[in-house]
């Protein structure tokens, strides 16, 4: 059969004609979420960045014109509040929630609860609390213009375990499941929800951040391979939300080619 049976609605990206659309990209001050405000920035879309520290989103806003929300995600407040201020300014397109990351690599034996802690505050409860509170105004969007996006960025710590990594594999395996849910609950909505589970990604701070600022440590993670860049999963976000309005791109793995599982990283080899 050949391909001129295909409906005439599907066309393999969204029509140029597209209103232009807002985005939330939590986490913005640094690594992927700062790529992912550049990236969507250049395609045309409206961005509110969103992290904790002003200073930085103040010099991404100089750079690309990026709105900006100082923030911390762990306060219910003052997520309540954003979603608030999204909702006088102009609605709300499209959330990347990719505010997260890991502290620690110890055993079970010897994990700190608190590291723990601070892991499901922020990228499960983060995630949750900023998914229920825009939510309404994706629906609305989605509603208007015919598709809004919940973006998820969780990681291949989501798809399995390895030494040392229980605290961050469970809490990117609980925001997995909020993603699969959550998709499973809104079905048939005019609102997608999309996961994207990179593998090593050399930012600046992720790793610097889990070993509480040990630079050697952190190096270590990305040495005698190539990892990925901020800016290849900031495109890999671009390419899930440009899709026509009836595609829905459940989940996107990405890996350096050097890395085939969590712990099986190939150095030395030039790849
Ligand atoms: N790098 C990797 O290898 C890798 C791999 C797979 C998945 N990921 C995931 O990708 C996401 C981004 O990682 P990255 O490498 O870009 O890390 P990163 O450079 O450390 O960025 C983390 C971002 O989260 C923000 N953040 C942390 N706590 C926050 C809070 N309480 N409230 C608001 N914002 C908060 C930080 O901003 P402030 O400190 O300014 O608040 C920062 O902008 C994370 O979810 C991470 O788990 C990373």
């Amino acid at each position: 059969m050949s391909d001129s049976t295909a409906p005439e609605t599907a066309t393999s990206t969204r029509p140029k004609t597209t209103p232009t659309r807002r985005a939330l990209v939590t986490g913005a001050s640094s690594g992927i979420g700062a790529a992912t405000v550049r990236r969507l920035r250049a395609d045309g879309w409206d961005v509110v960045a969103a992290a904790r520290r002003a200073d930085r989103l103040e010099t991404l806003a100089a750079e690309t014109g990026c709105e900006v929300y100082a923030i911390d995600l762990t306060d219910d407040d003052a997520v309540a509040a954003l979603a608030s201020h999204l909702a006088a300014t102009g609605g709300l397109d499209a959330v990347v929630n990719n505010a997260g990351g890991a502290f620690g690599l110890d055993r079970v034996e010897d994990a700190d609860v608190d590291d723990w802690r601070r892991m499901y505050e922020i990228n499960v409860l983060g995630t949750l609390r900023v998914t229920k509170a825009v939510l309404p105004l994706l629906r609305k969007a989605g509603g208007a213009k015919g598709v809004a996006d919940v973006v998820n960025v969780t990681s291949t710590a989501a798809q399995g375990a390895y030494e040392g990594g229980a605290g961050y594999t469970g809490a990117k395996h609980a925001e997995h499941m909020l993603s699969q849910t959550l998709r499973w609950e809104i079905a048939g909505e005019p609102v997608r929800v999309i996961e994207i589970a990179p593998g090593a990604v050399a930012t600046e701070e992720f790793s610097l951040v889990r070993f509480d600022g040990d630079a050697e440590k952190a190096a270590a993670v990305y040495e005698g391979y190539t990892p990925l860049v901020a800016a290849d999963v900031a495109e890999t976000i671009a390419w899930t939300l440009s899709r026509p309005d009836h595609v829905n791109i459940d989940l996107v793995t990405l890996r350096p080619r050097a890395q085939a599982h969590n712990s099986k990283i190939v150095r030395g080899t030039g790849a």
